[in-house]
């Protein structure tokens, strides 16, 4: 199963939501498709949802050309247009910001040593085919540092981890972030076992990390949400790790809701949580957790279950996507350059400094 697929002029998505029962694809031929399969989480998880917006920026450019816009001025206004609306897709997760950013800076260079609309949108498409490359290696390097920095403290015994939401392949381009680690210590035959949220409303632990889990032969056992303190309690993890939408300067860390609590609990209970994420998660411009934008979702995600109704309709929700867990509830964050111990304001800015 591919997340994403790029053919030239169209970009394949593999549909997250229909997953595990159905392994269906959305072919996105304009940057509003792309668009779309980000707002409705067919394409979630940091890192896919930044290589997602590259295309779609990619698609708009080669609208663009297609409505024979050839004036560069009005070529790279029409592209800065789709981009915000890429960007706004999904607010908290800055990798999405920081890809399109990465691609109007092409456009921008391009435009700079006065090439035409065509060579613009050629240097997009490289430039997006660059990212997606870019992360298959950076995922594997946060799982090596990862593993690593983990053997260091834990030594070489087998481990039972917790994870939530899904911070795998099915959210990057390779073998994911979290579960990136997760699979390079079970490489060395230190999993003992998997324990996954199943991370309500929309049950990214249950559909996308059970269902990448079993398919790597991974020991791993489904929890409700409400079960991992008590699990916790009676001894039975060894460490936390996730992954990561936005990073401040501080170390602060957004994720999937349900990820703060699952920090205060293990803190509670004396067990390391880790995060791991890719040095473009970091949003250096915010000093603190409390800035990150939080996405809201719409009600019915808790309202209902697919198709069925299990709150009253018109019952009042209050719907996060996300959460901030403070630096101080993280042992160390994973990244491809390197591990950060200890976040604080100054080992993140120790680390960007070197
Ligand atoms: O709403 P989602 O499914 O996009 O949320 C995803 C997460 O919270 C992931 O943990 C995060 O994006 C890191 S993915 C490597």
């Amino acid at each position: 199963m591919k997340t994403l697929e790029w053919r030239r002029n169209e970009l394949i998505i593999l549909d997250q939501t229909k997953l595990p029962a159905e392994e269906t694809y959305r072919r996105c031929t304009s940057w509003q498709d792309v668009k779309d399969a980000i707002s409705v989480l067919a394409v979630r998880g940091a890192p896919a949802i930044g290589v997602a917006a590259a295309y779609g920026l990619v698609l708009g450019a080669s609208e663009l050309l297609r409505r024979k816009i050839t004036d560069t001025a009005v070529f790279s206004a029409g592209l800065a247009t789709v981009a915000a609306a890429l960007d706004a897709a999904r607010p908290t997760a800055v990798n999405l910001h920081w890809a399109l950013t990465r691609m109007l800076k092409t456009a921008e260079k391009e435009l700079a040593a006065g090439k035409s609309s065509a060579a613009i949108t050629l240097a997009l498409e490289r430039e997006a085919v660059t990212l997606h490359a870019k992360d298959i290696e950076i995922n594997r390097s946060i799982s090596a540092y990862g593993a690593a920095a983990i053997i260091m403290q834990k030594g070489a015994k087998k481990l039972t981890v917790l994870t939530h939401c899904n911070a795998g392949a099915l959210a990057t381009a390779d073998i994911g972030t979290a579960l990136g680690v997760i699979r390079a210590l079970h490489k060395r035959g230190l999993i003992e076992r998997v324990y996954a949220d199943e991370t309500r409303p929309l049950l990214q632990g249950a559909r996308l990390t059970v269902t990448e889990l079993k398919a790597d032969g991974i020991p791993v056992t489904l929890i409700t949400d409400s079960t991992a303190g008590w699990i916790m309690k009676t001894g039975r993890v060894d460490a936390v790790i996730v992954g990561a939408d936005r990073i401040t300067a501080n170390g602060d860390t957004a994720n999937k809701i349900g990820t703060y609590s699952v920090s205060v609990l293990a803190k509670e209970h004396r067990i390391p949580f880790y995060v791991a994420a890719p040095v473009s998660t970091f949003d250096l411009s915010m000093a603190r957790g409390e800035e990150i934008p939080i996405e809201e979702r719409h009600h019915d995600e808790v309202r209902r279950l697919r198709d069925v109704q299990l709150a009253l309709a018109d019952t009042d929700v209050f719907n996060p996507a996300f959460d901030v867990t403070p630096h101080q509830n993280i042992e160390a964050i994973f990244t491809e350059k390197g591990t950060i111990e200890k976040p604080s304001e100054t080992t993140v800015s120790a680390f960007f400094r070197t």
